[in-house]
């Protein structure tokens, strides 16, 4: 059993510290907001810090789950900073859906402080993490992946080394561009459905058995015909992990005219008031007019 830190007590950190204290890990948490560590300790054990460095005091492991670089950097630089209080030989997992860049940034940053840095970032949503079954993308050294994995494994039902520190992100990328053209096509395919005078139900329980068939099919058809999206991704990180892919693709060469135009859909759907909404909601900007 590990000493571990957990940085960001979000809807995904939340229940993924939990695991780890549920694994038997000794673990301290940090929230910028002070009330959700105060519950997170109330619910599981262990113990809160009142800064990230605090928190990475004493940890072998640092687990960081926040919402966008900015974020990143300023829980783990700076003088209150995971980096500043974390021993040599520590490893900082970052599981926030970030850039390449950062990663890449923070590993080289921690290799002069003698600490490790791989970029983790999930996929699984918040079902996944309550769960503790994720999918797990990882770039770093494979050395820290073999040292981090043991812990991951805790909220993890699949981790893969992808390679170097931003091939985890990069992963991810690849990801959310599947989800952004699916999840238009399938709310294109309830659209025509109901046009059509179809039993949109019954159309998606007879061809989710042929080779229409996905998760999102699966997990967001019910909910879609019904107009609730009070769950699931928002659309507001959705946009924010287009617009991180969108500029990679701007620098590698990569093509993604349909992911491009799906970005433009969730502005709309933001225009909407639906930034909170699920990344399913696409279909109401069809049913809008
Ligand atoms: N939700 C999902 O289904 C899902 C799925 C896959 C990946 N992700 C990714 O996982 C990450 C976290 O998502 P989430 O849904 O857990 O987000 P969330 O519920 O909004 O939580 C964000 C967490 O980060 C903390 N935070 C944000 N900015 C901070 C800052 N500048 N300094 C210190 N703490 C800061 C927040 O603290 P406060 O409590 O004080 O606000 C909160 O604990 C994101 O990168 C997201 O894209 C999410």
């Amino acid at each position: 059993m590990a000493k571990v830190a957990f940085v960001g007590l979000g809807v995904m950190g939340y229940p993924m510290a939990g695991h780890l204290a549920k694994s038997g890990h000794e673990v301290c948490v940090y929230n910028r907001t002070v009330a959700k560590a105060e519950q997170w300790v109330a619910e599981y054990g262990g113990k809160y810090a009142r800064t990230p460095r605090e928190a990475s005091a004493d940890a072998e492991f640092v687990m960081v789950c926040v919402g966008n670089d900015d974020d990143l950097r300023s829980v783990v630089l700076g003088s209150d900073g995971a980096y500043a209080g974390m021993r040599q030989g520590a490893v900082l997992v970052d599981h926030t859906t970030a850039s390449a860049q950062v990663a890449r940034e923070l590993a080289v940053e921690a290799a002069t402080r003698n600490l490790g840095f791989i970029d983790a970032p999930v996929s699984g949503g918040q079902a996944g993490a309550q769960n503790g079954a994720l999918t797990i993308m990882v770039g770093g050294d494979a050395a820290l992946y073999a040292k981090a994995e043991p812990v991951i494994a805790a909220y993890a039902r699949m981790s893969r080394l992808m390679g170097e520190a931003g091939s985890g992100q990069l992963t991810k990328m690849v990801n959310q561009i599947c989800i952004a053209g699916l999840v238009q096509g399938l709310s294109e395919a309830l659209h025509f459905a109901q046009c059509a005078g179809l039993d949109a139900e019954g159309a998606m329980a007879v061809i989710s058995k042929g080779a229409a068939q996905s998760w999102q099919l699966e997990n967001r058809h019910k909910t879609m015909l019904a107009g609730e999206y009070e769950h699931g991704f928002a659309v507001d990180w959705m946009r924010k992990d287009l617009s991180i892919l969108l500029e990679e693709a701007r620098r590698n060469g990569a093509q993604l005219p349909v992911t491009a135009l799906v970005d433009q859909f969730y502005a709309d759907v933001q225009k909407m008031g639906g930034g909170r909404w699920d990344t399913s909601s696409l279909l109401a900007r069809l049913q809008r007019d």
